[in-house]
């Protein structure tokens, strides 16, 4: 079959959704691949599906997603004018934090969405993202200063689900 980084954007849905490749795939109910404008200048990425959007397959759909639509609209965006995507698209039984190793796994997909997306500028949502995407820790150090992936700026900031137990 064709590689990942030769896909376009539906071939690439369509791979995810049967994908095998880490153990979240054994305990999922819907894969979650992103969502969104197919040529975002924003992009948003957080860290995976909780039980919302494992039920419906679409990221940020509970309630982290409607604090998330929130400062999206704060912007002077609409939802349906950017792009959301996640670092793992199943769900981590009981809403644990992705391993390493299943971040790893993921990993390819998230990069090539980035890759065609071509957003002008990404917003990381949280610590697991800046993991992910960076190999990275310390969130409350980097916020709010602009980082570098491949040319395009990235904005890490705390994460939704983080905001709603700190306000
Ligand atoms: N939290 C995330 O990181 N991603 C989602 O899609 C939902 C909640
Ligand atoms: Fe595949 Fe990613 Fe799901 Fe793991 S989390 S099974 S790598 S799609």
């Amino acid at each position: 079959g064709k590689k990942v980084q030769e896909m376009d954007l539906p071939e690439l849905k369509e791979a995810v959704s049967i994908c095998t490749k880490c153990i979240l795939c054994r305990t999922r109910t819907n894969t979650v691949f992103g969502d969104g404008n197919e040529n975002a200048e924003l992009m948003f990425i957080g860290e995976g599906p909780g039980a919302d959007e494992d039920a419906r397959g679409l990221p940020f759909v509970g309630r982290a997603g409607e604090l998330l639509t929130k400062m999206i609209q704060a912007m002077g965006y609409d939802r349906k004018e950017v792009y959301i995507g996640n670092i793992v698209k199943c769900r981590p039984p009981g809403n644990r934090t992705p391993e390493d190793e299943e971040m790893s796994a993921c990993l390819p997909y998230i990069l090539r969405q980035i890759e065609l997306v071509k957003p002008k500028a990404i917003v990381l949502l949280g610590g697991t993202a800046l993991k992910g995407l960076f190999n990275m820790t310390g969130i409350s150090y980097v916020r709010g200063k602009f980082m570098d992936h491949r040319g395009i700026p990235v904005m890490p900031t705390y994460h939704p689900a983080f905001l709603l137990r700190n306000p």
